[in-house]
């Protein structure tokens, strides 16, 4: 049995803008998924999910059983659960070339799921680092990051960009711009996060995104607008300027609000964020529904999300300085 842990994440900036080549600055959190891998004797895949904000579930593929408890969200996203897992174990029977071999599949997560804290992203890191090593291969973090990215594009349909699964992979803060991945400094970062309890669908919204890009010239230019947004965040992260992080966090929300992927409860939670005097706080992540990242350095910002309408949890989130771990 290998067991790893990978981090969840959130975006200081450039979601979506991202996927049509802008720099994109996510950041590593301390929210975790945990996988846990053993070889089976035959060829099937079996995968049991806990804390997925799912209840926990069993499936076994190509097998007898297929055990879904009641959940409480909706089935298609169980089953892009599911398809990640399986996208992650082909990569790893790619990578190490025994393409018959079988796994039972454990998964813990305190990152609740497609809510823009980068869940799929941890799931497949760890479960490509925990696969690979139970077969005896360890893989630097480089072609760890890349089978992910992989896994994710596939899944999404060709709808991926490289920053959820490099991130989660190598930890910190990094910048991703294309395929030029790395990882840069980054200030200590009064980060608190607010959840609505909901999801977006990130391969909808991408395609909403795309579809405004391509009817409205002016959509485009608020794309690169946000790659604007980016270079002068990295500016200010290198100078560890909180308040001029907060006012470009502030200007990217206004600019991924115009092109439609935020919502009722993103945008309160924001706006009571600010309202107590945050540095500045933005959706993150794909949108349409789940979390915001906000920076305060005092109790205010959390205090005052936790009385919010619509909002279900704040907490704070530490940086996460490591990425992928092994645990066992
Ligand atoms: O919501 P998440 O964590 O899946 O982030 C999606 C980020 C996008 O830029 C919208 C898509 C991508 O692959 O970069």
């Amino acid at each position: 049995m290998a067991v790893s842990s990978a981090p969840g994440k959130v975006y200081l900036f450039g979601e979506h803008a991202v996927v049509y080549g802008e720099p994109a600055v996510p950041c590593a959190i301390e929210l975790r998924a945990r996988v846990g891998v053993e070889q089976r004797s035959d060829a099937k895949l079996r995968v049991h999910a806990e804390d997925l904000s799912l209840d926990g579930f069993t499936v076994e593929y190509g097998g007898t059983t297929d055990e879904r408890p009641d959940v409480d969200v909706s089935e298609s996203l169980v089953s892009a659960a599911m398809g990640y897992v399986d996208g992650a174990i082909e990569q790893v029977r790619d990578v190490t070339g025994e393409h018959e071999v079988g796994f039972d599949v454990t998964i813990e997560s305190d990152i609740p799921l497609g809510a823009g804290l980068g869940s799929s992203a941890a799931v497949v890191v760890a479960a490509i680092d925990a696969a690979a090593r139970e077969l005896g291969t360890t893989l630097e973090t480089d072609e760890l990051a890349e089978r992910a990215y992989r896994t994710e594009h596939e899944v999404q349909d060709g709808q991926a960009s490289r920053a959820d699964t490099f991130c989660s992979a190598t930890g910190g803060a990094v910048r991703v711009e294309g395929d030029d991945c790395r990882s840069i400094e980054a200030p200590e970062l009064p980060i608190v996060v607010g959840f609505d309890g909901g999801a977006g669908d990130t391969g909808q919204l991408v395609a909403g995104v795309r579809n405004l890009r391509e009817e409205y010239g002016f959509a485009a230019d608020t794309v690169a607008s946000i790659g604007d947004v980016v270079r002068r965040g990295e500016q200010a992260l290198a100078d560890g300027d909180l308040e001029e992080l907060g006012r470009l966090m502030d200007f990217n929300h206004g600019l991924l609000s115009a092109l439609g992927v935020s919502s009722r409860t993103l945008d309160s939670m924001v706006w009571a964020a600010r309202d107590a005097d945050a540095y500045g706080a933005k959706l993150t992540g794909a949108g349409g529904g789940g979390c915001v990242v906000a920076l305060d350095p005092t109790d205010e910002t959390e205090t005052a999300l936790s009385f919010t309408p619509g909002c279900e949890q704040a907490f704070r989130a530490e940086l996460a300085d490591e990425g992928v771990t092994r645990l066992e």
